[in-house]
């Protein structure tokens, strides 16, 4: 049973940080692995050939464990739609086939796609939740029906980035096989926090900003990109990424081939002396937390909310169809969500607003006298109308 980890953070005491979804607090040991990068640009003279390339290689390790893939199919990207971007550039897509979306996903797994649409003549398709009962449930049923034989891409998040609504991504990956289409996963909201089995799911391609649920500094990401991109062409031609890099020496002996696997798709720059540290000081967290755990802390941490929820008149997505690292929570009709959520932020209570949903995000930072600020706010704002 994994226990509170807000010591291993510098979050302050008067702040109710319900808002991993938005940005993830640095670990004190993600900042001093920072620092340490940092100051190690005093003097360059110490950096070895390979420091270019070992703590990439660490980098990618450490991702695949989490995620269940192979390093070499790991790529360093500097953000979510830079990774949507080289898959979309190297899927196949024919005038009138589809690309299926679900509704109000997230831009940067939208405009790629429309523009692609738009250059080659397809469709997109924004798939909606049904209102009423069984949302999450119907949901999925109709995001499976809207697959067919005329679909070429499949790209969504294991939960909606909104209020986190979850998809069943075995389920979508296999209809999305039966009809030959590509599965590209946006998983920046869930991976690290959520379960994540590439040897299950079968994506082409999962794609994950860093600075959320992998709780890394902004502008490093990572992603997975499958057998399928072996040998697809990156969106832009960097020296580290083809073969025989390694030679300093050597690097206009141009060379035709990349290096192996998915290392093609790396950003210039990749062996980022400051973010490449932190990040793995951030995914070692996360392999000893282990997102099973992480899951069952949140479940336990937010159950006395929950309870309230009913109550309040608050509607939340049933627990099978939902992450418990973030869920919405969506108001009495009465009560207006922005009005509500400046009375938060007057409690020192930090959570997002998206859509019609009041965001809720939660890690193994959060303890309890988080979630009963949020319960005592919530008391406050929404009793008095309801009694
Ligand atoms: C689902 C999802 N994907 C991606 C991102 C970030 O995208 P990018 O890295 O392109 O800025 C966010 C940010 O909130 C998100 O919620």
């Amino acid at each position: 049973m994994l226990t509170c980890q807000k010591s291993l953070f510098s979050l302050s005491d008067a702040d109710h940080y319900l808002n991993c979804a938005y940005m993830a607090p640095l670990s004190k040991a993600v900042e001093a692995a920072g620092i340490e990068g940092l100051i190690r640009k005093r003097r360059p003279a110490l950096f070895k050939v390979d420091d270019f390339f070992d703590e990439a290689d660490a980098v990618r390790e450490r991702f695949g464990a989490l995620i269940h893939a192979a390093p070499q199919h790991i790529a360093i990207i500097p953000s979510a739609s830079y990774g949507i971007a080289t898959a979309a550039r190297n899927l196949p897509i024919e005038r009138g086939q589809t690309i299926i979306l679900a509704h109000e996903q997230f831009p940067s797994n939208v405009y790629v796609w429309q523009r692609l649409a738009q250059e080659k003549g397809a469709e997109v398709q924004m798939v909606a939740p049904p209102e009423g009962p069984n949302r999450g449930q119907r949901w999925n049923e109709r995001l499976l029906d809207a697959i067919d034989n005329r679909t070429a891409v499949v790209s969504l998040g294991n939960v909606h980035w909104a209020d986190g609504t979850r998809f069943d991504l075995v389920r979508i990956g296999q209809r999305a096989r039966e009809v030959g289409a590509a599965f590209v996963i946006d998983g920046t909201q869930s991976v690290g926090a959520l379960p994540f089995d590439t040897t299950q799911i079968q994506p082409d391609a999962v794609i994950c900003a860093g600075y959320k649920w992998l709780l890394g500094p902004y502008n490093i990401g990572l992603a997975y990109f499958g057998p399928c991109f072996d040998n697809g062409v990156p969106l832009e031609e960097n020296w580290i990424t083809r073969k025989n890099s390694e030679d300093f020496a050597g690097l206009v002996r141009y060379q035709p081939d990349y290096q192996p696997g998915a290392v093609r798709y790396d950003m210039g720059e990749r062996a980022h002396f400051t973010h490449l540290p932190m990040l793995q000081a951030a995914l070692d967290h996360l392999l000893s937390w282990t997102p099973r755990w992480i899951q069952s802390y949140c479940q336990q941490l937010t159950a006395p909310l929950l309870a309230d929820a009913d109550a309040l008149g608050i509607t939340v997505e049933d627990a099978a169809w939902r992450g418990e690292h973030m869920f919405g929570l969506r108001l009495p009709p009465h009560v207006s969500v922005e009005t509500l959520k400046a009375n938060l932020s007057d409690r020192n209570i930090s959570v997002s607003v998206r859509g019609d949903a009041l965001r809720i995000s939660i890690h193994v930072f959060n303890e309890s006298a988080d979630i009963d600020a949020l319960r005592a706010a919530l008391h406050a704002a929404l009793q008095p109308a309801t009694a």
